[in-house]
């Protein structure tokens, strides 16, 4: 058993090292991603089972005030959006939070961040994949008149033995994950373009035929109903951060990433107010709330278009499809800066020959999150998701905040304007949605991060590399990072 030492404990990651490291053989990932296609990563992250799917839910709570629980939940990513941008820029390394928070708080809190991303990550594809299996077999029906039965296409609480379409299309996302970044991101730009298309035919076709009496009363269930739903909807937006994973991938990460967030959070706020104008103006927000798919339900029992229920089930297939890729991939890419790390097993993060993606790494995560898929329901781990996800953020704006304090002269591309106050009301936003979560979600979260604790303290204290290639870490001058530019490293760990 190794002696536990705060200094260990808090090790701090010089930045130097970070990004030296992204140059060693074997763990060098391919730039292969350009701006267009990272912010395409951002909507294909974002825009997916919250619109098609948990609107739903949040019109069940706070009515047809349901619109401005998408603006709140919308605010409460903004701030945060901008903290990650600027970490993002600054330190410019595969890993988003777990990174961040490995340069600025240390170690133990860099393993809690990462292994509470599985849950915003791992587990969501998992939960997402299960969306897509539904909506996968609400378009068959649509569309063909046929269903798959309910023992290969719900897990066991759901009367079913497993779920063969959630699998299925998990091995697919790993797939094309394994075989290039730029395959990926490719495949990704093409269902953006085809999930914003069925958005705007929503759009249009809501806009022609909106009943006004939908919006009276407004908010049934007050303020409280908007708050309690947004904590729900805030799900919707998960994936803009998803953008900051693939730092080392990306051209010219400096200008292109904050691009990305903040663009990617910008575009689907705007497509999720209006949709969910359309939602509530087509039809009742009670019936919205009853329905499993509720924009095809609003389009089919609100303006009489049967036929657009199969389109909007198909867009809804092929959205989800794109948030998998996206959130799967984050996960590969935190997970790897993990294992390159020493946290978990370093020999995960070799990088395949030919296809220059974390090959192992990736195959050994689609395995698990298929067998996850094929026996979860959906329900309740979207609210684990989105406490996961909300500690993330508070995390990442505390990052902000210190880092500008501990190396203010640090080479920043893009700045939060306005620092501290907008990285405080990240934070603010972010409790404030996370308190609004029952206690039996906050009691999951907590054996969750127990358990993370543990194995930090059985595996990933002793085999750190930090502890073992930079003892002395903690005192060493950082080197300013060369943000957008390491194909040219000039940093040099002492
Ligand atoms: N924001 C993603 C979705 O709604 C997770 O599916």
């Amino acid at each position: 058993m190794p002696r536990f030492t705060k200094e260990h404990l808090f090790h701090i990651r010089p930045i130097a090292s970070l990004v030296e490291e992204t140059h060693e053989t074997g763990h060098e990932l391919k730039r292969a991603v350009s701006s267009w296609q990272l912010t395409a990563m951002g909507v294909g992250a974002i825009i997916g089972t919250g619109i098609f799917v948990v609107i739903g839910e949040g019109a069940a709570i706070a009515g047809p005030a349901v619109i401005l629980s998408f603006a709140l939940a919308a605010l409460a990513c903004v701030f945060s959006a901008l903290s990650y941008a600027e970490l993002a820029s600054s330190i410019p390394v595969s890993g988003s939070a777990y990174t961040y928070t490995y340069a600025t708080l240390g170690e133990i809190v860099a393993w809690i961040i990462g292994w509470d991303l599985i849950l915003e990550y791992g587990v969501s594809v998992a939960a997402v994949a299960v969306g897509w299996g539904g909506n996968f077999n609400e378009f068959l029906e649509n569309a063909f008149g046929v269903a798959l039965p309910a023992a290969i296409s719900a897990p066991p609480s759901e009367g079913g033995i497993f779920n063969l379409p959630a699998v299925i299309i998990v091995f697919l996302i790993t797939w094309l994950l394994v075989i290039g970044v730029r395959e990926s991101a490719q495949a990704n730009f093409v269902m953006v373009i085809i999930k914003l298309a069925v958005l705007v035919f929503f759009i249009i076709a809501a806009a022609t035929s909106i009943n006004t009496d939908h919006f009276t009363p407004f908010a049934p269930a007050g303020f409280d109903g908007v708050v309690t739903a947004a904590a729900i909807i805030f799900f919707a937006y998960i994936g803009f951060d998803a953008v900051s994973t693939g730092s080392e991938e990306a051209k010219n990460p400096s200008k292109d990433l904050p691009l990305a967030i903040i663009g990617s959070l910008v575009i689907a706020t705007i497509f999720y107010i209006l949709a969910s104008l359309g939602a509530v103006g087509l039809l009742p927000a009670d019936q919205l709330g009853a329905s499993d798919a509720p924009l095809a339900e609003a389009l089919d029992a609100g303006a009489g278009l049967n036929w657009a229920a199969a389109v909007l089930a198909a867009g809804a297939v092929v959205a989800i499809t794109s948030v998998m890729l996206v959130i799967l991939y984050g996960q590969t890419r935190i997970f790897f800066a993990m294992c390159r790390d020493g946290l978990l097993p370093e020999r995960l993060a070799g990088i395949h020959p030919r296809y220059g993606t974390p090959a192992k790494l990736t195959i050994g995560l689609g395995v698990l999150i298929a067998i996850l898929a094929a026996v979860v329901p959906l329900t309740e781990i979207v609210k684990l998701v989105n406490i996961g996800t909300l500690f993330a953020f508070v995390l990442v704006n505390v990052g902000v905040i210190v880092l500008r304090y501990t190396r203010p002269e640090m080479h920043r591309p893009f700045k939060v304007p306005l620092s501290p106050v907008l990285p405080i009301l990240g934070i603010a936003f972010a409790i404030f949605l996370m308190a609004d979560l029952p206690l039996s979600t906050w009691v999951r979260f907590a054996i969750w991060l127990a358990v993370g604790v543990v194995i930090y303290l059985v595996y990933g204290y002793s085999h750190s590399r930090l502890r073992h290639h930079y003892p002395d870490a903690p005192d060493l001058p950082d080197i300013e990072p060369e943000a957008g530019a390491p194909e040219t490293p000039t940093t040099e760990a002492r």
